[in-house]
């Protein structure tokens, strides 16, 4: 898919100010409140690192409002600092008078860190390209920006205003993840074949249900093979598990898989045995013997070799969301055996999600899978082939901002 948008390169950046919108959104210990992982945190420092003279206002969302996740990012100021082995300054503010009194105040080759988005009630909302421009967040921080740099693959899916509103407003261009996920991604498009099959776990049901039917519109999903939570909430429909899972619109979720599995049967595999915390550790059962859902916290055996063969026999192969509570030694035989099975699949392979990058690099494979990306729900929906409002908006900033054959930098004109 050729995607016209503006790079690094195609801006003068040195000496400006530049809004650069990452997504480090990061999972966190919910007892330690400590950063589990820092994937995104490395991609995000690489755009970073290319812009050494430009005075840098990195933003970026953390969780969801009313979830233990929703924090401020002052740890993740200190964790960019500590990969780019430079100061990453961190105010503790996002469109108050503070945050724009920091950033007037940045000189050449400063990066200041702006606090969780999601603070500000707008940066929760999605709007359309002209709303998101005219609200308070885009006009406070208009003002005191000069371009911006659009590197969020992984919130690409989400029309926020921070993600929309700029483009017509300062010049914009895309950063180095963004470039380099959707080069991956066109390289791939043109390889890849029949078998699809896509294997989803974790714990983000709703998202994993908009996956599975953006997937089959598209033809993207002949076999879907389903664990984590996910997978429990298909074995209740199924009527293989008793008890509550604890999640929210439980019912509403086991109604719609349960959809979803009578209108076509045969594409969905479910795990065959589960793994619950015993005396000792680990015990594997098959679902019906267990008293509560809220036990499951690992595919059994049985389970990785029936997926493992689906996974192997793929002509394409996509993977989001971990099996399992991989973090426990105990409970990361799932997540390790299918990324085992997706490391030796011959089909082309796509992992997705910092949970699962974070895996393979801990079990030394990621090298021998054709695409690992940091993104989850934005990449299940440009595979199934829908239009992204983050690419949306870097096309718009190309025509508005880009350079036509006789004409300087519209940015100038801007400026
Ligand atoms: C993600 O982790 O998929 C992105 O950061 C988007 O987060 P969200 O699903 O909470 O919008």
């Amino acid at each position: 898919m050729a995607i016209k948008m503006l790079t690094l390169e195609d801006l003068e950046l040195g000496g400006k100010r530049v809004f650069l919108r990452v997504d480090i959104n990061t999972p966190i210990h919910p007892e330690t409140g400590a950063l589990m992982e820092r994937a995104r945190l490395e991609e995000a420092a690489m755009t970073v690192r290319d812009l050494p003279k430009s005075r840098v206002v990195v933003a970026s969302h953390q969780g969801r409002v009313g979830r233990p996740d929703y924090t401020s990012l002052e740890a993740h100021a200190k964790a960019l600092g500590e990969i780019l082995g430079r100061e990453v300054a961190f105010v503790p503010d996002v469109f108050g008078p503070e945050a724009l009194s920091q950033i007037d105040s940045l000189q050449d080759g400063e990066v200041l860190m702006l606090d969780n988005l999601r603070f500000t009630a707008e940066e929760n909302q999605e709007y359309k390209p002209d709303e998101a421009e005219k609200s308070h967040l885009i006009r406070r921080l208009g003002g005191h920006v000069d371009a911006c740099v659009l590197d969020a693959f992984s919130t690409a899916h989400r029309a926020s205003p921070t993600i929309i509103g700029f483009a017509g407003l300062v010049p914009t261009c895309a950063g180095r993840t963004v470039g380099r996920e959707l080069r991956m991604l066109d390289r791939i498009a043109t390889v890849e074949k029949g078998p699809y099959v896509t294997v989803l776990g974790g714990a983000k049901v709703n998202d994993r249900l908009e996956a599975i039917d953006a997937l089959i519109a598209n033809g993207r999903a002949d076999s879907v093979l389903l664990s984590g939570v996910v997978g429990l909430v298909f074995l209740k429909a199924a009527g293989k598990l008793r008890g509550d899972i604890g999640v929210d619109k439980e019912q509403a979720f086991v109604v719609r898989a349960r959809r979803l599995m009578d209108d076509d049967p045969d594409r969905f595999v479910l795990p065959l045995d589960v793994a619950v915390k015993a005396e000792g550790g680990r015990k594997e059962v098959e679902p019906s013997q267990i008293a509560s859902a809220a036990q499951v916290l690992d595919i059994g055996s049985k389970s990785v070799d029936r997926f493992s063969r689906y996974i192997k026999g793929a002509g394409t192969v996509f993977m989001s969301g971990p099996a399992g509570a991989f973090e426990w030694e105990e409970f990361s035989l799932g997540t390790e055996g299918l990324l085992r099975a997706m490391a030796s699949s011959l089909g082309t392979t796509i992992i997705s999600g910092g949970h699962l990058s974070t895996a393979l690099r801990k079990y030394g494979i990621n090298d021998q899978i054709d695409h690992v990306s940091t993104a989850g729900g934005a990449l299940v929906q440009y595979l199934a082939g829908k239009r992204l409002p983050l690419i949306d908006a870097l096309e718009r900033a190309a025509e508005r901002w880009g350079r036509s054959q006789h004409e300087p930098l519209k940015q100038q004109e801007a400026a």
